[in-house]
């Protein structure tokens, strides 16, 4: 909770002054403007000036190029230049994924994603996660980030699972706050090296139920937010309201009581009824019961799928009480709709000044109108050591120990020989998995990080011999004493993701079955979004290690695996045992422990190794 005190109280005073009259001298072309959100690669500067724009983002992938720091900061600077030439000088608030760590751009520091930050159960750690996050970005003026995730996953064949911190929804309660905390640093909102969280997607959008997606027959292709590979992304969540509140939306009671300012829209529905135009949802629970007094985000082109009827998309959306679209290219469409829904009277004026209201508030309180680039982070601080030890910190913690027979686990680092295989045992952009540089993340050296072959390099004696092929093809090598697998899922985001069968590919099973015979002790280790189905494939290794989507840093791995610290990580989500059991871990089932089904690990599971 942002305590307060006098200086706030005044502080919010003379926002509310500001704000007042900043209002009464807009036009409504100029208010309009301020709820338009374009993705940078659709606007001119130009267009940002003449049409007030309020906000331009980068979705997954926006780069520009050649991707550098530098080119981010001069992108947005030059966005910003735009914005402050208009009537009213009214700043743009730039927005991005920086889902874990500034993730669009090459040199950040990667972190893990939340299911790995979940794994930690660190509050703290999670905040010192978001505190740099936000430091990064503010080094390219980028003060908004679509981030945390407070989804709460309930079956683990969606493809954002790992965009969840976990199953349960009070453990999202408490890092989804810590996260949101971090990057607004508590009372010091609206400092250099701040920005501005955006929860998401609300609500309910882990609880959706397999084979509900649909997509919209009215959108091309290329206007699809959710194409054929859909199945659980962006579907139905079929569940009473007792369960919606229950299960998915304590953790924004938790963000907004964290000093949440923007929250994003999910596009999932309820029952049937898309949340973008979800008046009870948006308007009487988030705005009215809870005193939510931030803005609200559409997501990604969310409100076209509401109706085939351009003019009904966003008439429903703004009724509904969302205050600015992520159009996020045909702007000039949506402008001109809503000043002729306005004009119609279909949307009250009303409607305009308390969204345009919320969005000047919040950029008020970010500091927008007086914060200058020079006095932010430099950008040498992106993917400084400092930031990379904390990143190796939250993977060390990250990591769930969930076999060790033999005590094979800590590995001695004197040892004779190893081998190493997998294709992601050396691959940054396997380790990252999606969100990292590209929407769907990327293959091999996408940005600089350490491997965890170059990990076990670092660690283990110069009178270590190492073995490393991708596909565990030693054809001269009869024995050795270790071997370690690394196991992965291509990288993937959203619905991309979404996956019918969680069992080990052939190519996985292949690779253990190759190295077993090779190695006296065999580590398996998994670069994974999820719990995948292991059970046939455990006794073929000692070992066996979630080290989920760890990032930049895999030092935090070896740190655990040769013993520099013991592994501390438990599982966020309950690991089936087969498929018969998905989706096992919904919240609900777990609570009421049904004794009928044993998993073959349950939530909060997690060795330590002696
Ligand atoms: C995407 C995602 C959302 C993201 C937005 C902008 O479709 O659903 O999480 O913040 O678009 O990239």
């Amino acid at each position: 909770m942002v305590k307060e005190n006098s200086k706030n109280r005044q502080d919010k005073w003379t926002i509310k002054n500001q704000v007042a009259t900043l209002l009464s001298r807009m036009t409504l072309e100029e208010m309009i403007g301020q709820m338009t959100q374009v993705d940078q690669r659709a606007v001119e500067p130009s267009d940002v000036s003449r049409l007030s724009l309020g906000s331009v983002l980068s979705g997954g992938g926006s780069n520009p190029l050649p991707n550098t720091p530098k080119n981010w900061r001069e992108m947005v600077l030059g966005l910003q230049e735009a914005a402050l030439m208009t009537r009213h000088g009214i700043p743009l608030l730039y927005g991005v994924d920086a889902v874990h760590g500034h993730s669009n751009v090459v040199g950040a520091t990667i972190f893990p994603h939340n299911i790995g930050l979940g794994a930690t159960r660190d509050p703290d750690l999670v905040e010192r996660v978001a505190r740099f996050t936000a430091v990064e970005m503010s080094a390219t003026g980028v003060y908004w980030n679509f981030a945390p995730c407070v989804a709460v996953p309930q079956d683990l064949r969606w493809g954002r699972t790992y965009e969840g911190f976990s199953e349960n929804p009070e453990q999202v309660s408490v890092l989804g706050s810590a996260y949101v905390r971090g990057l607004q640093n508590r009372d010091h909102f609206g400092s250099p090296g701040t920005v501005l969280a955006c929860p998401k997607h609300y609500v309910g959008d882990g609880g959706t139920r397999w084979g509900t997606t649909k997509q919209a027959e009215w959108l091309s292709n290329i206007e699809q937010a959710a194409d054929y590979r859909y199945k659980i992304d962006q579907g139905d969540t079929q569940i009473s309201e007792e369960r919606l509140r229950a299960i998915h939306l304590n953790p924004y009671i938790s963000a907004i009581k964290a000093g949440a300012s923007s929250i994003m829209i999910s596009f999932s529905s309820w029952n049937g009824v898309k949340l973008h135009a979800h008046k009870r949802l948006l308007t009487d629970l988030l705005k009215g019961e809870l005193g939510f007094s931030g803005f609200l985000v559409s997501d990604w082109g969310a409100i076209d799928q509401i109706s085939a009827d351009y003019y009904q998309c966003v008439v429903a959306s703004i009724n509904a009480g969302l205050d600015m679209i992520m159009v996020p290219f045909k702007y000039q469409r949506f402008i001109s709709t809503l000043e002729q829904a306005v004009n119609r009277g279909d949307v009250p004026i009303d409607r305009i000044t308390d969204a345009v209201g919320r969005i000047l508030t919040v950029k008020y309180q970010l500091g927008l109108f007086e914060r200058r680039i020079d006095n932010e982070p430099k950008p040498e601080v992106m993917g400084s050591t400092g930031h990379r030890l904390l990143a190796r910190e939250a993977v060390r913690k990250s990591i769930v120990l969930l076999k060790n027979d033999q005590k094979t686990i800590p590995l001695d680092r004197s040892i004779g020989n190893i081998v190493v295989a997998g294709p992601a045992a050396d691959n940054i952009g396997l380790q990252c998995g999606g969100w990292t540089i590209e929407w769907q993340g990327g293959n091999g050296d996408i940005t600089p990080g350490t491997t965890l072959l170059e990990a076990v390099r670092k660690t283990v004696s110069p009178g270590t011999t190492i073995y490393f092929d991708p596909h565990g093809n030693f054809p001269d090598l009869d024995r050795v004493d270790v071997g370690i697998v690394c196991i992965h899922e291509p990288p993937y985001a959203e619905g991309v993701g979404d996956r019918a069968d969680l069992s080990l590919g052939l190519e996985e099973i292949d690779l253990i079955e190759r190295v077993r015979p090779l190695c006296n002790r065999l580590a398996v280790i998994m670069f994974t979004g999820r719990p995948l189905i292991i059970k046939e494939q455990m006794p073929q290794a000692e070992a066996w290690i979630a080290a989920w989507l760890p990032g930049t840093e895999a030092q935090g791995i070896t740190e655990v695996l040769f013993g520099d610290h013991t592994p501390v990580g438990k599982l966020p989500y309950t690991w089936p045992e087969s498929m018969t059991q998905v989706p096992l871990g919904s919240f609900e089932l777990v609570k009421k422990g049904t004794d009928n089904i044993t998993p073959l690990f349950p939530l909060g599971f997690g060795l330590e190794a002696h």
